[in-house]
């Protein structure tokens, strides 16, 4: 295999901290609050999601949804279910954790549909957050680490598919971004 990384950003360790940081912080601002649903974006959360929530003592359910969304529109309806909740969010407390928020198109669509659908409440968390490339405006209230623009991969974050599975977050060399 092709050396992978240009430049590792987040390696095991720093992950660990972040988890432990953000967890501890979400535990103290929903030790009192009931009906508590972690919701996962499929694919990306699933490394960071099993990790943070590790951390986070507190009675909570977990829930999942696989979305994508058609680019260069603001409606709702463009959002692509490809796997929908399985449970009723009415009055639920919804934390969404997601591996990185961009343009902010998806989860903008995501927070609009839970709203539609009756949450209580809804807050972000993300291991990483671009804000320089935010299109729409949404702020994720729990953020591991902030970043610039750079297309980044590993633990959760794939280019074609791939990479989802590495224990690091870095940007990937010429050779991975070429290679067929
Ligand atoms: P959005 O632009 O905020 O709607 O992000 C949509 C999706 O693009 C994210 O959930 C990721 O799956 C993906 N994405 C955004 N930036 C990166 C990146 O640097 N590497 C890999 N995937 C990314
Ligand atoms: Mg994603």
């Amino acid at each position: 295999m092709n050396k992978i990384f240009e430049k590792v950003l987040l390696d095991k360790e720093n992950i660990e901290d972040i988890c432990k940081k953000l967890g501890k912080e979400i535990e103290n601002d929903y030790k009192d609050t009931k009906d508590v649903i972690f919701l996962g974006l499929l694919k990306g959360c699933h490394p960071f999601m099993s990790d943070l929530i590790r951390f986070i003592e507190i009675k909570a359910q977990l829930a999942y949804m696989d979305v994508s969304s058609y680019e260069g529109t603001k409606s709702t309806q463009d959002l692509i279910i490809n796997m929908d909740l399985q449970m009723d969010i009415k009055n639920k407390n919804i934390i969404i954790i997601e591996d990185v928020v961009d343009t902010g198109n998806t989860l903008n669509r995501v927070i609009n549909l839970l709203k539609k659908r009756g949450a209580n409440s809804i807050e972000i968390v993300t291991l990483i957050d671009k804000p320089e490339n935010r299109t729409v405006k949404l702020e994720a209230k729990y953020v591991g680490k902030k970043l610039g623009k750079e297309f980044i991969i590993g633990y959760g974050l794939d280019y074609n598919e791939y990479y989802r599975n590495l224990d690091c977050i870095g940007i990937p060399t010429k050779e991975i971004i070429e290679e067929k």
